[in-house]
């Protein structure tokens, strides 16, 4: 991503609202919102969207079973997302839901669009499905006992009469499009997963349904509602004026990042490209797909009984703690496991001791032996290279969304700066009468804390605006801009230091 660009879309897939949000669900969107409020930080016009996917089937069955109409329910389940992602100080600039009018009259055109291209049919089909995924599976896809391969549950035989989007039609076409642009799937394992795939041929798939009411009708068709994957995706460009607002839609489109579990990656990397290429659209520029949260080794889901409420574990550690947690434990790639005990033991090592600690003594030692006041701040003093790397590392990390690479390089500067308090020991320095060598440690101490709270501001907003304030810094840091404020420097001096309580109390079990 070249970082002189000044536009970013980044989207979360959008949710089954037939489940209640979970830490799974929320480091999704975690990361995008670290992500988004990085480039917000560089002056980037950025777009950060989530929302919820309120058809289908699975939707239409779980407001039967309670009684209620798909409506009702979905209207409840969203504003769980919405409430959970608004708890986790989500700075998302729009939340889509796909029962929204705006939603509905974008995927009409939208569908009339691929159906005038050529490339929808009408064919009988038969074949297994999985509720749970909303997906056709043939036999030798199937887990051993015969059951959907992600679900592990019975599949049932459905029979239709549908629609077919003609995906075999691009082919070539997607291995054009991924030949040319290497980056368009990561990482790198998923990019070849990705073209195994395709390379393996492409089946058309089934893009209607008959059989329920709840979904967009076909405009030309509309006793048939459209799959609930050929309406949930298209959220992303509905959500930017498709349709609507075409300048609004040119200026967005394409989105710079799709950000998705591996689950549903090949909706995104191989059925949603051609179907925006069958419409006349640009594909996405970045599908990124992560690894699975695993607890106790498997993946969390409401039949396993295995999920973990945001809100849980906000209650011990708090919002940073739970937002710091999930960026820097595992990297954005790969499975990770999750265990409370681990959360609670990096909790205490990094936020408490590393970032807590230093920031508090330093204010401390700032307010004894400084008169309350910030000294000035020597413009070659010996953290200078450890605050220039910390941002450095950091870019680099962000550019790869490498989040727990780019917490690691802010930390160092932590680390670095910790070690050179021991090193100098200003107290002692204070009671053997040399003021001047001692107010300049702490200079370049608490200018280490301002790179500190800048750079770690878009994982721990809350802890990093509190220290920025008891630095004596107007505003908050999404008010700086970078790269120009992580330059060394930039602390005023004579402003007012703060004490304050501890930015990350120490956890000592529940
Ligand atoms: N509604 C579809 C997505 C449509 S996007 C056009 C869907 N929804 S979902 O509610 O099942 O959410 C899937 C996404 O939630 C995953 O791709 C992932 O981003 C996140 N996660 C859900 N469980 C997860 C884990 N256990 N671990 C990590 N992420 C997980 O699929």
């Amino acid at each position: 991503m070249p970082p002189e660009m000044s536009r970013f879309y980044v989207t979360t897939p959008i949710y089954y609202v037939n489940d209640v949000p979970h830490i799974g669900h929320a480091y999704t969107t975690v990361a995008g919102d670290v992500l988004a409020r990085w480039r917000r930080l560089h002056g980037d016009d950025v777009h950060y969207l989530t929302g919820t996917d309120e058809h289908g089937l699975k939707v239409q069955r779980a407001a039967e079973a309670r009684g209620l109409a798909p409506q009702q329910l979905v209207d409840e389940t969203a504003a769980a997302f919405r409430s959970t992602w608004d708890a986790l100080d989500i700075t998302y600039d729009d939340f889509i839901r796909t029962s929204e009018p705006r939603h509905h009259a974008a995927v009409q055109q939208f569908l009339q669009a691929v159906y005038d291209a050529g490339d929808i049919e009408l064919r009988r089909y038969e074949g297994l499905y999985c509720v749970a995924c909303e997906a056709y599976y043939t036999d030798d896809e199937l887990a051993p006992g015969g059951e959907c391969p992600i679900h592990l549950r019975p599949v049932e035989r459905m029979s239709e009469e549908n629609y077919f989007f003609r995906l075999s039609r691009y082919e070539e076409r997607l291995l054009a499009h991924y030949e040319a642009n290497p980056d368009a799937v990561r990482p790198e394992t998923r990019r070849n997963e990705v073209l195994g795939f395709i390379r393996g041929g492409l089946r058309d798939f089934s893009m209607s349904r008959r059989s329920i009411s709840w979904g967009v009708p076909l405009p030309w068709d509309p006793e048939h509602v459209a799959y609930v994957w050929f309406d949930a995706l298209f959220n992303y460009c509905s959500a930017v004026g498709y349709g609507a607002d075409p300048e609004r839609f040119a200026h967005w489109w394409p989105v710079d990042y799709h950000l998705v579990g591996k689950d549903i990656l090949r909706f995104h990397a191989v059925y949603w490209p051609a179907m925006l290429m069958s419409a006349g659209l640009e594909p996405p520029t970045c599908v990124f797909a992560h690894g699975w949260l695993l607890v106790g080794g498997e993946k969390m889901s409401k039949t396993r009984l295995n999920q973990i409420a945001p809100a849980d574990l906000v209650a011990d550690f708090g919002v940073d703690g739970f937002r710091y947690h999930f960026m820097a434990d595992q990297r954005f790639g790969p499975d990770g496991d999750f265990s409370y005990e681990a959360m609670a033991a990096r909790y205490n090592a990094d936020l408490a001791n590393n970032f807590g600690n230093c920031a508090s003594r330093v204010l401390n030692m700032g307010v004894s032996y400084c008169a309350g006041t910030v000294p000035d701040v020597r413009a070659d003093g010996p953290l200078v290279d450890a605050a220039a790397a910390a941002y450095a590392g950091c870019a680099e990390a962000m550019n790869r969304l490498d989040f727990a690479g780019a917490t690691t390089a802010v930390w160092d500067l932590l680390r670095a700066t910790n070690a050179y308090i021991e090193d100098r020991q200003p107290w002692a320095l204070s009671k053997q009468g040399e003021a001047v060598a001692a107010a300049e440690v702490l200079g370049d101490c608490l200018e280490a804390l301002r790179i500190t709270a800048l750079l770690a501001s878009p994982v721990i907003p809350n802890a990093a605006a509190e220290l920025w304030r008891r630095l004596g810094l107007p505003g908050r840091p999404e008010d700086a801009r970078l790269p120009e404020a992580a330059a060394w420097g930039g602390l005023p001096a004579g402003a007012p230091l703060e004490k304050g309580a501890a930015l990350f109390p120490r956890w000592e079990g529940a």
